[in-house]
């Protein structure tokens, strides 16, 4: 249900512009285990691209195929030898395996059903190489803001950004939560001053709860050997707004 919203590689770039936190504590990951990389749901290589520019072997699997075509004029761009592979992080087979995988920026909460999670999990645990480190962060399901989600259409202020080509843009996001399947099911709305609701996509996301993750992370094969709640390595608190995960094969 998600992959309209990563069909225009351009305009998620506008959107979520940033996140050099994340990128520095993934680089620092990268630096600490030692040689190569893989990175399920890679998007446009926001964090494989500079962790490849550190000197790392780096393959990204990716679902949509826009998003790997901007990922790969990007590399370019930057002179930066990546291997762009198209998958499914439910069930992959790169033949290999890496020092770390990483699954970053709630990538992997586009697997909705528990069952999509464990596959993933074995797939990843047969990718890892001995000594190596799976990596990824999800966000910390807050129950207050999962009962806000009350299917009323609102701007977000905080995602206006400027599109060179459209000039100002606004974001209204509408959502409902279903807390029987954990999902946020939500539309994103973007506007121009000279076309309301140029683009209309949907967007759903899972919530994995703190006290789930480390089961579904056994039954895939692997041990959560530490967990932050920010990119400082703080602890996981109720407050906190990361699962910042790092296992090892069990
Ligand atoms: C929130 S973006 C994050 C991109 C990148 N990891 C980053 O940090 O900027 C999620 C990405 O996961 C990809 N994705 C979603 N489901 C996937 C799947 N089942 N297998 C592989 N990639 C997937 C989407 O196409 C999208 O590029």
């Amino acid at each position: 249900m998600s992959e309209q919203f990563y069909s225009d590689a351009r305009l998620y770039d506008l959107l979520f512009p940033g996140g050099e936190r994340a990128v520095d504590f993934y680089r620092a990951e990268a630096r600490r285990q030692g040689g190569s990389v893989l990175e399920l749901g890679s998007g446009t290589g926001r964090k494989l691209i500079p962790i490849a520019a550190d000197g790392h072997p780096c393959v990204g699997l990716e679902l949509s195929p826009d998003i790997l075509a901007e990922a790969q004029r990007k590399a370019d761009v930057r002179g930066v030898k990546v291997e762009w592979a198209q998958g499914d992080m439910r069930d992959f087979d790169l033949g290999r395996t890496f020092e770390l995988v990483i699954i970053a920026a709630n990538s992997l909460l586009h697997l909705q059903e528990a069952g999509d999670l464990v596959s993933c999990f074995r797939s990843v645990r047969r990718h890892l190489a001995p000594g190596a480190r799976f990596v990824f962060d999800v966000f910390n399901p807050s129950v207050r803001m999962l009962a806000g989600a009350d299917g009323v259409r609102r701007t977000r202020e905080a995602l206006a950004f400027q599109d060179p080509e459209r000039g100002n843009v606004s974001v209204d996001v509408a959502e409902t939560y279903d807390a029987a399947a954990q999902v946020t099911r939500g539309t994103w709305y973007f506007s121009a001053d000279s076309r309301p609701d140029y683009v209309v996509v949907p967007l759903e996301l899972r919530s994995v709860f703190p006290q789930e993750l480390p089961l579904l992370l056994s039954l895939g094969g692997l041990r959560l050997v530490e967990r932050f709640g920010d990119w400082s390595r703080g602890p996981l608190t109720a407050e906190a707004a990361l699962q910042l995960c790092v296992c090892e094969s069990a």
